[in-house]
Formats: structure tokens, C-alpha cells, sequence
């Protein structure tokens, strides 16, 4: 690797993107950001005006195959996270466009990928490609499971064909400032609105694997570190908790909150072995919800009344 590392991050507007471009620009690598978006409203939550000069903005749409790959020609970057998708209700939403941005989009940064001889290549899978917990029922259950085990499939082939290579993380329940879409991004929501003085229902219960934003972030630049051989596909998990505990642990930062569960548990494993990856990559921060709670209620404290947090996210 040269010594300023490089990276191109798609999706770079969206929550976890926002994350890998903090971590990327603190440790110091030369940072490109594509997003459909023309200006980086979510990852401006994170990082301050002389962060955010470090990062190139391309606005592209992923579905394009040129600009795509005139985007990874011209920037001459050496890693690539790609991150740009649409979750569950858009997929729902938009079968079509479902598939124009999960999986040919996945498609267009793996011929880039191919073509610029890229050997650091990390994508997001997502929990939702195995399925539900219920062991007894094959069926992926969502559309956007079905496009993500699609591309965990394209990556294999693309190894086995041509030799790209590839890190796919499958993420559970990501929670942490900049997370506001999304069918798991309600007990974020819930400690934005605990802080806003808002009352909030969360659509399901039981238990879930909830992963801190800065945790995946950093899994996501680890695995682009160094060159990859193979397609390595990973669970991540975080802490397999219930989510009456993560209501409680909002109560414990916010007493006045108004936070209820109305649900069923996620038709998603909640608790899957995260050991391979943590020995794949060696090991990565893992963050205790107690901690990534408090940490979360916080940021959105110092964000309250700085007029940047989108307050519309809670009716959506
Ligand atoms: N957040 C989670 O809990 C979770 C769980 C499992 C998997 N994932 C996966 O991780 C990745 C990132 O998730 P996130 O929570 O940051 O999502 P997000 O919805 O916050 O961000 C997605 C980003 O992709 C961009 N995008 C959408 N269509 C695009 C297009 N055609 N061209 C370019 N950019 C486009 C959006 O503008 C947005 O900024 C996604 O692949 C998602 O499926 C997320």
C-alpha cells in the first residue's frame, strides 16, 4: 500500500457510510465518497467542516454502469466499500429499483472492480440473506434478502471466474447517530426521540444482534486494509439483546422517555457466531450496547437544536 491509503465508499450518505468516511479520514486515508446524494448531509453529523474538506463527493447513481466505472478509473483509489443499497421497505416499495441498486449496482462495482485489477474489495450483505431464525423454513422472506444473497453469490463467482476478490460483511441491527431509514433503524429512532421529548413505538421485540455503527465502520476499513485473496463471506453480530433491554437502557440515559415495543421478533437470526470474522480480520472494536446507547443518546444530544437532525425520520 502507498502511504496515504485510498478508498472509495458507496452509499458514503448513508448511515454506515458516514461512519467509514470518520474512521477513514482520523487514520488518515485519502477518502472518496459516491453517493445518489449531492451533498453529505448525514456523514456532516459526524465530522466537522475540515474532516469533511478531506473527502471527494462524487454524486453518482451505482446503477450507471459508466459512471461507475469511469468514477473508480479516474479516482485511481486501491480499496473499494461499497455500501450504496436500498433496505427492506424501498425493496418492498420498488421491486425494480430494488434490484437496479442491490444487485446490478453490486454489479457495476464488481466489473469496475475487475477491470481496475482492484484487490481490496469489501461489500455489505446483511443478516436478512440467511433468512428466518426458524431453521424449518428455506424462504428468504424479503426481497431485499433475496437481492443480497444474490450478490453474496455474484462474488463467488467473480472470485472462481477471475479471481476478484472480496470481504462480504452481513450486518444485523445497526444502531448509532446517522441511522434514520430502514426497517431495524427504530431503536435509534427511539433515542432520538427520547431526546427530542418525543414519544416512539418500536415495530418489533424479542432479541436482536444490535452492532454500533462505529464497530461495522471499522470492520468495513479493516477488511480493506490489506490485499485479499478469495471471497470471504462473514455474520457479523454485535450483542444479541432484547429489546426491552435497549428501551431500558434508554429510560437509564432519558427517565422521561416514552419508548414502547408493539411487535414480533425480526424474521432474522439474532444471534450468530461473529468469531470467523473477528479472526479473519483480527478483531475489531466491539462495543457493549450499554456503551453504544449512552454514546448514541449523547451524540444526539450535542446535535439537538443545531438545526441537523431530520425530526421527520420519527414519522416515517
Ligand atoms: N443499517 C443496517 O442495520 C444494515 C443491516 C444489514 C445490512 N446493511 C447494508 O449496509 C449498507 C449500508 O447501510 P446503511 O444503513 O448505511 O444504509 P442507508 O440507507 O443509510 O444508506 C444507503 C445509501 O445508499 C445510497 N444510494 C441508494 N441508491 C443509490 C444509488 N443508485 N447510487 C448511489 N447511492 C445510492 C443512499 O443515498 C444512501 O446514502 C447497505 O448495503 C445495507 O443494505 C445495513
Amino acid at each position: 500500500m502507498s502511504s496515504t491509503p485510498s478508498v472509495l465508499v458507496t452509499g458514503a450518505n448513508g448511515c454506515i457510510g458516514s461512519w467509514v468516511l470518520k474512521l477513514a479520514v482520523e487514520s488518515g486515508w485519502r477518502v472518496v465518497a459516491m453517493d445518489l446524494a449531492d451533498t453529505p448531509t448525514r456523514p456532516k453529523l459526524l465530522l466537522d467542516e475540515e474532516q469533511l474538506a478531506n473527502v471527494a463527493w462524487l454524486s453518482a447513481d451505482i446503477g450507471d454502469t459508466e459512471a461507475v466505472k469511469g468514477a473508480i478509473r479516474d479516482t485511481g483509489v486501491e480499496a473499494i466499500v461499497h455500501l450504496g443499497a436500498l433496505q427492506v421497505p424501498f425493496c418492498k416499495a420498488d421491486p425494480v429499483a430494488g434490484a437496479r441498486v442491490n444487485v446490478v449496482g453490486t454489479a457495476n462495482i464488481m466489473e469496475a472492480v475487475r477491470e481496475a485489477g482492484i484487490k481490496r474489495f469489501s461489500f455489505a450483505s446483511s443478516v436478512a440473506a440467511h433468512g428466518g431464525a426458524d431453521e424449518t423454513n428455506p424462504y428468504l422472506g424479503t426481497l431485499y434478502g433475496a437481492y443480497k444473497a444474490a450478490t453474496e453469490e455474484m462474488a463467488r463467482v467473480y472470485w472462481q471466474d477471475w479471481q476478484v476478490p472480496s470481504v462480504v460483511l452481513r450486518p444485523g441491527v445497526v444502531y448509532g447517530v446517522g441511522r434514520d431509514q430502514g426497517m431495524t433503524s427504530a431503536p435509534t429512532k427511539a433515542m432520538l426521540a427520547a431526546v427530542v421529548g418525543r414519544s416512539y413505538t418500536i415495530p418489533f421485540g424479542g432479541n436482536a444482534a444490535f452492532l454500533y455503527t462505529s464497530d461495522i465502520a471499522g470492520a468495513f476499513l479493516k477488511s480493506v486494509e490489506s490485499d485479499i485473496a478469495g471471497c470471504h463471506v462473514f455474520d457479523l453480530n454485535g450483542e444479541c439483546r432484547a429489546v426491552a433491554e435497549v428501551v431500558g437502557l434508554i429510560r437509564a440515559e432519558v427517565p422521561a422517555a416514552d419508548v414502547k415495543i408493539d411487535g414480533d421478533e425480526l424474521p432474522f437470526p439474532p444471534d450468530i457466531s461473529d468469531k470467523p470474522v473477528r479472526d479473519f480480520l483480527g478483531g475489531y472494536d466491539k462495543t457493549s450496547l450499554e456503551d453504544g446507547v449512552r454514546q448514541t443518546i449523547a451524540g444526539f444530544k450535542r446535535l439537538a437544536g443545531t438545526g441537523s437532525l431530520d425530526l421527520s425520520q420519527l414519522d416515517r
